[in-house]
């Protein structure tokens, strides 16, 4: 596994990173036992960054990264945690807290959870329409400054915002949806990370599993499933995004490799700045997205990728209409 150095002042992490969101039921049921090899699974083959949210089933996530992460050198991997994000005690979301005093009790409940003295990136999930981002970046710049804290990263915010939480203290990296059905990033807000020496980590590389090859028209979420509620996923909409997938299948097959495959490979051709999260939660999933780091996209290549799936191919929005009024860019 090759490393990319996040941004001019992050750490050097595994060019793959292992989001564990879907571990805690963000796709519906998922195996604690299966969970956990699939981490121990990526340590193995050289993955070090982790990435999880206190809010990822309040808790739960955390609590299984630190049960996989038991007994290993603290230094051999990577957690990048994001908080401020509220949770009820049904599914529901309840909005968000970034204040300062909110984001040291996040971050102390964080480090009990994890079992850890420090996290290595952490990060705000949204921005808290209520707190100016200098407020909350102020406050986990003084984490950093009493060592609770390594890296200070960002997550689905705009290209005003980054600037502004840049000038209070350097930003390690934006997390945000990159993929090939979700580029919106590429207008003002990757340009404005390359100008500000900042990387990018990217999730949804799969866009949830929609463009990994493995989805089907007649495949319904199960419960407790968010795809259930994408709209990208909707009857109305998944036979058209599941056309794309077909163009991009018949690139793979003159590549030789899979559809899960080519979306991870392209992402990770945007730049040496980004850094793709895939989200498995198998050792099988994981086994197919670790060769995509070792695929060799030329030109010819992309552009080919591009003509199967052009900018804006997909239909329906990238979160469910509540939940996009918050995020830094469109789809
Ligand atoms: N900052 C943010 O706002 C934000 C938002 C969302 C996620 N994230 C982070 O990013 C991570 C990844 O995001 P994501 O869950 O959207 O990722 P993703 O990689 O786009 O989708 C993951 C899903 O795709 C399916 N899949 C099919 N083939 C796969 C393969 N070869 N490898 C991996 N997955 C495959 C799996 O579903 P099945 O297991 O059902 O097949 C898997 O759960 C999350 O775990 C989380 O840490 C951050």
């Amino acid at each position: 596994m090759h490393t990319r150095t996040l941004g001019t002042t992050g750490p050097a992490v595994s060019a793959l990173g292992l989001g564990a969101m879907g571990m805690s039921g963000a796709y519906g049921a998922s195996d604690r036992a299966e969970s956990i090899a699939t981490v121990h699974a990526a340590l193995e083959a050289g993955v070090t960054l982790l990435d999880t949210g206190d809010f990822y089933a309040m808790g739960h996530n955390e609590l299984l990264l630190a049960e996989a992460l038991r007994g290993r050198d603290r230094d051999s991997y990577q957690l990048s945690v994001k908080f401020g994000m509220l949770r009820g005690p049904g599914p529901e979301f309840g909005g968000h807290d970034c204040r300062p005093e909110a984001v040291k009790n996040f971050l102390a409940y964080s480090l009990t959870r994890l079992g850890t003295d420090h996290i290595d990136i952490y990060r705000p999930a949204r921005l808290d329409p209520a707190v100016p981002i200098e407020e909350t970046v102020g406050a986990i710049k003084e984490l950093v400054e009493a060592g609770y804290v390594r890296h200070i990263g960002l997550s689905e915010v705009d290209a005003a915002t980054v600037r502004r939480a840049h000038s209070v203290h350097p930003i390690a990296d934006l997390q945000i949806e990159y993929s090939l059905i979700s580029r919106a990033v590429e207008a003002d807000v990757l340009p404005t990370l390359r100008e500000l020496g900042i990387g990018l980590t990217a999730y949804g590389v799969l866009s949830r599993g929609l463009i990994s090859g493995h989805w089907s028209a007649g495949h319904t979420a199960g419960p407790g499933d968010a795809r259930g509620l994408s709209p990208r996923f909707s009857s109305e909409n998944v036979e058209h995004n599941l056309a794309l997938v077909e163009a991009l299948r018949r690139v793979a097959g003159t590549k030789g490799c899979t559809v899960a495959q080519l979306a991870i490979a392209w992402v990770a051709a945007q730049g040496q700045d980004i850094v793709p999260l895939v989200g498995a939660r198998t050792r099988e999933r994981l086994a197919e997205a670790l060769p995509a780091m070792e695929l060799d996209l030329t030109a010819d290549d992309l552009a080919e990728i591009e003509k199967a799936v052009p900018p804006g191919a997909a239909r329906g929005d990238r979160y469910p209409s509540a939940f996009m009024s918050n995020l830094g860019v469109g789809n």
